[in-house]
């Protein structure tokens, strides 16, 4: 029996913003955008193969003649780190800051963090509609682009056009300072 033209090689996760990254099959996808039926959507690209070292080379590697010194390659993370943003002293009881920090892949990434009585929350502040970065605003956590709204006590959207909330991380505190998982 014929095999179909092409199987449906595309990430099985829903893009949801630009610059977006996802791993499936040895590649590594970014979210752009798209059209589908004239309207302009967002979608992964066509992948670009990842270069994961062999665990079988050799244990005394030479280097390669026919490599440039300059080379290097970007290491490759594909599991979620801690990342150290904030000293605890920044967020004082009742209040919401942003932050910016490099995540796994070295992007600068803005995170949101809030503390009231109960808890310390920790969100990335890119807004799941477009890809803008939310800012915070008197009634909340405010998209400058297409003005959604979020909860920040829990990132929900209050206000579309987002359909879907902040991403919620996970955060800790040890010694005086705040780390997210990203
Ligand atoms: S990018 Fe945030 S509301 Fe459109």
């Amino acid at each position: 029996m014929a095999l179909p033209a092409f199987a449906a090689l595309t990430p099985p996760v829903k893009p949801r913003f630009l610059g977006q990254t996802t791993v499936f099959k040895g590649k590594r996808y970014t979210c752009i955008k798209g059209k589908s039926k004239g309207k302009t959507v967002l979608i992964w690209d066509s992948g670009k193969a990842i270069a994961i070292a062999s665990p079988s080379a050799s244990r005394t590697p030479t280097p390669s003649p026919s490599s440039s010194p300059t080379a290097s390659r970007e290491p490759i993370v594909t599991s979620k780190i801690e990342i150290p943003v904030a000293k605890s002293s920044d967020v004082p009881n009742n209040s919401t800051k942003s932050f910016v920090a490099k995540n796994r892949y070295g992007n600068e990434t803005t995170y949101i963090l809030v503390r009231n009585s109960e808890n310390l929350i920790a969100m990335d502040a890119t807004c799941p509609h477009k890809g803008c970065i939310v800012g915070i605003a008197p009634e909340g956590l405010l998209c400058p682009c297409h003005s959604a709204l979020f909860d920040p006590k829990n990132g929900a959207v209050l206000r579309g056009p987002a359909s879907y909330a902040l991403d919620r991380l996970t955060v800790r505190e040890v010694d005086n300072v705040i780390y997210i998982t990203d």
